[in-house]
């Protein structure tokens, strides 16, 4: 078996899904107010944070845009239409989602898939046409708790993402985020347990290896988790090697619980790149690192006359 979790970095995403919520723009206001408040305080406090993407109602896109401005919260659609324009009532395009500065569009996820009847072809159709607006797509995919009781989960997983990628290219990929949501877990409070998420988001990887061999794009694409992540359940499932990210349905409506998602613990946060010591600093710490100080231009003159 194929590991992937340690090799590359993948920087975390925590995702909000509002579905059909709040009730009103009132309401998504002083939400929107409070997250951005929390947002800045935590990028202002020099922490390595999560990239985050809030997935509101489509009416409420433009007010998430305006309150969120200055955080780095990007925007995305819910879904879209499969139509470019027309006589469509109801619908909204991706150039519209697009225009209004969303950057990321949410597809297949399981109540589009089970309360609408989408279609696998039809998820497929709306990845094209996401990665052709130049938005960044993630896919949702996931079991149903039968196929879960039957041991169904990477089969029915496996078929959801190699039909929702059917013509992604491996260059595309860059822009795809996969996220698996088990149907069962999904607004029920039941968390699948960790190691269970892990075992399937390696499965999930293996897909993709399969799918893009020796491109480097399994090692590379971020598999997010949903269903029922709250506070209290994030630190958990931000410790499997292969969970890169979380997409939130419920906790993302209260906006101090989703700001302490977004600050979740993980040994993930705490990479920074490597920075290059100059020598004299190199020098001051010797005695730990055993290295010799290497001359840099930042020292300024060479060699360093009280360090001969
Ligand atoms: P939940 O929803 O967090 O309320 O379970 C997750 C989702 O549907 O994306």
């Amino acid at each position: 078996m194929v590991c992937y979790g340690g090799g590359e970095y993948r920087r975390p995403v925590v995702s909000g899904n509002w579905k059909l919520n709040p009730m009103t723009s009132g309401e998504a206001k002083e939400t929107l107010k409070l997250l951005a408040a929390n947002q800045r305080a935590l990028e202002e406090s020099g922490k390595d944070i999560p990239e985050v993407i809030l997935f509101p109602p489509y009416p409420f896109i433009p007010l998430a845009s305006e309150l969120l401005e200055g955080t780095t919260v990007a925007i995305g659609g819910q879904d879209c239409s499969l139509h470019d324009k027309g006589a469509f009532t109801g619908e909204v395009s991706v150039s519209q989602l697009a225009s209004l500065g969303c950057n990321h569009l949410l597809v297949g996820h399981s109540e589009r898939r089970t309360l609408f009847d989408e279609t696998d072809v039809e998820v497929n159709k709306k990845v094209h046409l996401g990665l052709n607006a130049g938005l960044r797509v993630m896919i949702c995919i996931g079991e149903t708790e039968d196929e879960f009781n039957v041991n169904l989960a990477d089969a029915v997983n496996e078929i959801q993402v190699k039909k929702a990628l059917a013509g992604v290219t491996a260059a595309q990929m860059e822009d795809i985020t996969i996220a698996y949501e088990p149907v069962w877990a999904i607004g029920t409070g039941k968390v699948c347990d960790a190691p269970t998420a892990q075992e399937v988001h390696s499965a999930v990887r293996r897909v993709l290896d399969e799918l893009y061999p020796n491109t480097g794009v399994a090692g590379r694409t971020r598999i997010l988790y949903g269903g029922s992540v709250t506070p209290e359940s994030i630190d958990v499932i931000m410790r499997e090697p292969d969970v890169d990210g979380v997409l939130v349905g419920g906790a993302s409506l209260m906006a101090d619980k989703f700001s302490r998602i977004i600050d979740f613990s993980s040994p993930l946060l705490v990479r920074s790149p490597p920075r290059v010591l100059v020598a004299k600093e190199v020098v001051s710490c010797r005695d730990t690192l055993d290295e010799s100080p290497i001359w840099d231009p930042r020292d300024g003159f060479f060699p360093p006359k009280h360090l001969l």
